[in-house]
């Protein structure tokens, strides 16, 4: 059995996350924030060190402007909903999951302007085409950090110096990049950084976050939901200070003790360990790909220029038959067809078919690489 899907969810996690979630079960189990009692204060506590640990990670200097939402996706939507009104225009790029496009999309019809800069058919995005598309109602330009299709890195840094010229906000989802690359909220002046646990960062699903900056006035920003925060009972109105104001409800907090324990494994295996395993698996497998015939291979097949999601085509064979041939007769697990992504199909030229994508994590190995490289050749001899 291969796990080849780790760009939709990781597999396996870490010792210590599954442990972290049956702990807060079994000897935890109170609501955190909400009362003074020993074991809510222990569940604020181990929700704070989570919080903790994913600024360490992330260089942000101030965990009370992390909020933690249920995925990536919530992530975003609170930044572009929370931020953009009518006859503000944002940038984006054109190899960006639905999880942006579709806010973007529904926002336009509330008279916010979007335009979509091209990536080339590589997935490379030429930072002076942002700073071209920035006119003066610009608010934001929302990336993603890495397409979740080809791997592509994008310029974020580059683009972040842009935005600070020019007083526009820098929204950046992680979800691609978030454990499998560094990322330093400070340095690439990226103001909003929106993550979702259950990848690279090994938590479980139901995780994730947006890092406000401070260059973001929290008092322009309207939460999604408001509710109960456990500060300021005595008010009907919803608090104005984050991270309370956008973190109405109860949390996960089951999910955020387990993805504290996946976030501190990634910081004690360093983002640099895991990057070079991955850049030399990824490598490996371009090559390899490459080298049999009836294969397409997508992307800059530079490892170093992308994240270790690998997406190919086998000639004369459905891509949804190649995934269900390399599951059925190989026991390799991927996914192919459009990944939630029409736009970076349309850009990188394979859409409305899709591709087959090969998401590989820190747990894969060299050998599964070999074993993989010689299913794919077999299918690809078959079709051909
Ligand atoms: C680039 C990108 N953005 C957003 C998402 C959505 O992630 P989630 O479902 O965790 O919100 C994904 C997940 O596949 C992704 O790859």
């Amino acid at each position: 059995m291969i796990y080849f899907d780790n760009a939709a969810t990781s597999w396996p996690k870490p010792p210590g996350v599954a442990e972290a979630m049956v702990r807060f079960l079994e000897e935890v189990g109170a609501n955190p924030g909400r009362a003074a009692h020993r074991r809510a204060v222990d569940a604020g506590r181990i929700v704070y060190e989570a919080r903790e640990a994913a600024c360490a990670l992330f260089g942000a200097p101030d965990p009370l402007r992390l909020v933690w939402c249920k995925n990536v996706t919530e992530a975003l939507n609170l930044a572009l909903r929370g931020l953009l009104r009518c006859g503000d225009h944002v940038v984006t790029s054109s190899i960006e999951h639905n999880s942006m496009m579709r806010p973007l999309r529904a926002l336009e019809r509330d008279g916010v302007e979007v335009t979509v800069v091209r990536c080339s058919p590589q997935g490379v995005l030429d930072p002076a085409d942002v700073k071209a598309a920035i006119r003066p109602h610009t608010k934001m330009v929302a990336l993603n950090h890495a397409s979740n299709v080809v791997g592509t890195l994008l310029p974020v840094a580059e683009v972040g110096t842009i935005c600070r010229q020019r007083g526009v906000l820098l929204l950046v989802d992680a979800a691609q990049t978030g454990g499998a690359y560094p990322i330093d909220v400070q340095a690439d002046q990226i103001d909003l950084l929106g993550f979702t646990g259950h990848k690279s960062l090994c938590g479980p699903m139901g995780t994730g976050g947006l890092i406000v900056g401070e260059r973001v006035d929290e008092t322009q920003m309207e939460p999604l939901v408001r509710g109960g925060t456990g500060s300021r009972s005595e008010e009907e109105l919803q608090p104005g200070f984050l991270p309370d104001m956008c973190e109405s409800g109860t949390p996960n907090a089951v999910g955020l003790a387990g993805l504290g324990a996946g976030v501190r494994w990634v910081l004690a295996h360093s983002v640099g360990a895991i990057r070079a395993h991955e850049v030399t698996l990824a490598q490996r497998l371009i090559e390899g790909l490459q080298s049999i015939p009836g294969i397409t291979v997508y992307g800059t097949l530079d490892a170093e220029l992308q994240t270790a999601t690998v997406s190919f085509n086998v000639e004369g064979m459905a891509c949804s038959e190649v995934g269900l041939r390399l599951d059925d007769e190989y026991g390799i697990m991927c996914r192919v067809g459009l990944h939630c992504a029409p736009a970076a199909h349309r850009t990188i030229g394979t859409f409305p078919d899709g591709t087959v994508r090969f998401g590989l994590g820190a747990f894969n190995t060299a050998g599964e690489m070999e074993r993989a490289l010689a299913a794919v050749a077999e299918l690809a001899a078959a079709a051909g």
